[in-house]
């Protein structure tokens, strides 16, 4: 009896120790003491309505959220994984793909939110639009094609090597951006919504033409300072060109192929990721240094423009990744800004 009577207790306080972790305290037919993982049941309600929209009985401890969006896109196949968030809070963050169930703080019962995010669409395809757009409708505005300027102009080419030298910058820059998506950058991201795309190619699309626009057209009159002026410009497109490609090639680096890992970057042996000292987001500086050297080289109003919006949207992205490097990482360099040394 009082053999029975221990066995009971130590069943009960293990089990109890051992509350945190979904298993099941057994005792088998010699007697001995077994654990045998318990499993979850899943219930997904609307983010929105809080109605339940899936239950899922049995589901393993281990189980990622990636898995858990594969097993309610069965019972709800519009909603395929990419399009869905699951959320423990109504209104909180997504949880991430890779997420496991048994680590969440969930009861044995969980109970997560679901929003939908709308088509998706690769971030492949998206930067590929982008880029083409820019490309294609400047050489139309460098060709003078029909219907742009007036008719005698049709075809004709200008007598100013300042355009030509434009033209032959903006195509590269495009094109380096192209083949940087294609074979560069490791996204951790495989879509966004589709919706962004249009609004994407509305910025880069509409730029692209006003820039090309004036750039290209008869009456345009080169920079002020003539050649020294163009060479200057010339350099710091370059150079800052150079540098982009150095930053996405270190960034690259960072993350093993297929593997959504982030670490913080650190200057490698080539001189143009030394900038990683003072800056969390060289590779935004090394872009606004082109378009300022573009800006200079032409000295196009527009250009100026393209170039401030442009800032500004990097320095607002910047400033969020700057913060997430700080929140993620403790030992994050103190010295760096998010664009600007020492400044922004
Ligand atoms: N002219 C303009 O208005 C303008 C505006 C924005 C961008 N751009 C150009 O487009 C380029 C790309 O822009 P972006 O916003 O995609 O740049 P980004 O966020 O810095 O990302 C570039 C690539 O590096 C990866 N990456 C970034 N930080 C990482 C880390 N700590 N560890 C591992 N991988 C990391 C990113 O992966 P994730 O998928 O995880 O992010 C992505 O594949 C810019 O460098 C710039 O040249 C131009």
């Amino acid at each position: 009896m009082l053999i029975g009577w221990f066995r009971r207790v130590v069943i009960h306080t293990t089990a109890r120790s051992l509350e945190v972790f979904p298993s099941v305290i057994e005792v088998d037919q010699k007697g001995l003491l077994t654990t045998k993982m318990k499993h979850y049941e899943v219930e997904i309600l609307d983010a929105k309505t809080k109605e339940k929209l899936c239950f899922l009985d049995k589901v393993e401890p281990n189980a990622t959220i990636g898995e858990i969006k594969s097993m309610f896109h069965r019972t709800h196949p519009q909603w395929y994984p990419a399009r869905q968030s699951i959320r423990l809070d109504p209104k909180g963050k997504s949880l991430k793909d890779e997420d496991v169930l048994q680590h969440l703080p969930v009861g044995t019962t969980a109970t997560f939110y679901f929003r939908d995010l709308g088509a998706q669409i690769s971030w492949v395809t998206v930067f590929l639009t982008e880029y083409t757009g820019p490309l294609v409708i400047y050489l139309l505005f460098y060709f003078r094609v029909p219907f742009i300027y007036a008719p005698k102009y049709d075809f004709t080419t200008s007598k100013h090597w300042v355009v030509h030298l434009a033209c032959m910058c903006h195509s590269f820059h495009y094109v380096k951006r192209l083949l940087e998506t294609l074979f560069v950058h490791r996204f951790s991201h495989g879509t966004m919504p589709l919706r962004n795309i249009f609004k994407n190619c509305t910025y880069y699309w509409g730029f692209a033409a006003w820039m090309a626009y004036y750039i290209n057209h008869p009456l345009y009159t080169p920079p002020i300072y003539g050649e020294q002026q163009i060479r200057l410009a010339l350099i710091l497109f370059l150079f800052c060109q150079i540098g982009n490609f150095s930053i996405h090639i270190a960034l690259r680096n960072l993350r093993p192929p297929g593997s959504k890992t982030r670490k913080i970057p650190y200057p490698t042996k080539n001189p143009f990721t030394w900038i990683f000292l003072l800056v969390s987001c060289p590779n935004y500086t090394y872009e606004l240094g082109s378009w300022l050297g573009f800006t200079l080289m032409t000295q196009c109003l527009p250009v100026a423009f393209f170039t401030l919006v442009g800032f500004i949207q990097m320095t607002v992205w910047a400033k969020g990744k700057h913060r997430s490097y700080l929140k993620e990482f403790r030992d994050y360099p103190p010295l760096r800004s998010p664009i600007l040394p020492f400044v922004l």
